[in-house]
């Protein structure tokens, strides 16, 4: 199921800096290049004698290999010069496999095989009123779904953000309701940072309205209502990096409306900042957690109200997994 998900490889500002950047789905090395805004995505190794493309260039509009300058085009992959013989056309099996690859929420994303799923749309990413920074990438082991309950966990924040959001946060989560509809799940909380969270930044800092959003397997957002006015998005995202899907990178992007420097003072680098600090939280605890990938059972481990989601956005992944086995009979 996870060949034909989409997942993020790189962020946009890295290979548009560099040209050339390695990447990684379920243990199958990858490229990714990019020449004006096209975005590729494509075997990691050179069909001549199997050079690291990643460590290659950018030269005239092709990715170039580095051991014997061979050149690749962008988005088909096809082989366009073999320097050691320039008068011929390149031999059979010279071109790059390329895989399905877009680029969005400043990221490139690809495929291992054709996408059973469309990314979510977001409309805050296509509002001018809003600016979006994209955060470094960290590898973790924990699995896919590991990350993602973290991301939704309200119970965690007096415990494991008592640095980054200060001693008063509240502790009792109030109900909620999941509303659960095909691979999508929301749910809505108040929760009250204690007034000193983010530095205590004035509204940033008190009760706040979160509103979670989760596409399974993976892409969730969480948008914040904030006191006095002004919201923000956070978009979480990670790739498995190893066949096993027990390695992970994690991706993510924030993004505020012009409220938020107009009204509280922050802007969209030290927001970028202080979800950084938070995420490192959370990095600690990740890597920590047993099994490596959360349980796709209900009986295994104990819930209480507050994990409501938790069950609900597993019980959504199995669904997918049925789906999908049902779909796709095993040959
Ligand atoms: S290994 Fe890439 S051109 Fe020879
Ligand atoms: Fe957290």
């Amino acid at each position: 199921m996870l060949r034909h998900v989409w997942f993020p490889v790189a962020r946009v500002e890295d290979v548009a800096e560099t040209g050339v950047f390695g990447a990684n789905i379920l243990g199958e090395q990858l490229v990714v290049y990019r020449v004006g805004a096209v975005s590729t995505v494509a075997g990691a190794y050179c069909p001549h004698r199997g050079m690291t493309l990643s460590l290659g260039q950018l030269t005239q509009d092709c990715l170039e290999c580095p051991y014997h300058g061979w050149r690749f085009a962008p988005g088909t992959g096809a082989c366009t010069a073999v320097p050691s013989l320039p008068d011929r056309p390149p031999p059979p099996r010279s071109d790059l496999r390329v895989y399905p690859s877009t680029e969005a929420y400043g990221h490139v994303w690809a495929a291992l095989e054709t996408p059973e799923l469309d990314l979510p749309d977001l409309p805050e990413a296509r509002d001018p009123d809003w600016r979006f920074a994209h955060g470094g990438p960290t590898d973790l082991t924990c699995g896919l779904r590991q990350i993602t309950e973290n991301f939704r966990d309200m119970s965690h924040f007096a415990f494991v953000h008592r640095v980054s959001m200060g001693p008063n946060v509240q502790q009792v989560v109030d109900p909620y309701r999941v509303e659960h509809g095909g691979t999508e799940l929301r749910w809505a909380l108040d929760v009250d940072l204690g007034g000193t969270a983010l530095s205590g930044n004035s509204g940033l800092a008190g009760k706040q309205a979160f509103s979670f959003f989760v596409s399974v397997p993976m892409f969730a957002t969480v948008r914040a209502d904030f006191p006095g006015g002004g919201h923000s998005l956070v978009i979480q995202f990670a790739t498995p990096i190893s066949a096993d899907g027990l390695r992970v990178r994690h991706f993510w992007s924030i993004g505020i409306d012009s409220a938020v420097p107009e009204l509280h003072g922050a802007d969209i680098a030290q927001m970028r900042q202080w979800e950084q600090e938070i995420f490192d939280e959370d990095f600690v605890i990740l890597d920590k957690l047993r099994p490596i990938e959360a349980p796709l059972d209900s009986h295994s481990q104990a819930h209480t109200r507050s994990d409501k989601f938790s069950l609900e956005y597993r019980r959504a992944y199995l669904e997918l997994v049925e789906r999908y086995a049902t779909r796709r009979p095993a040959a």
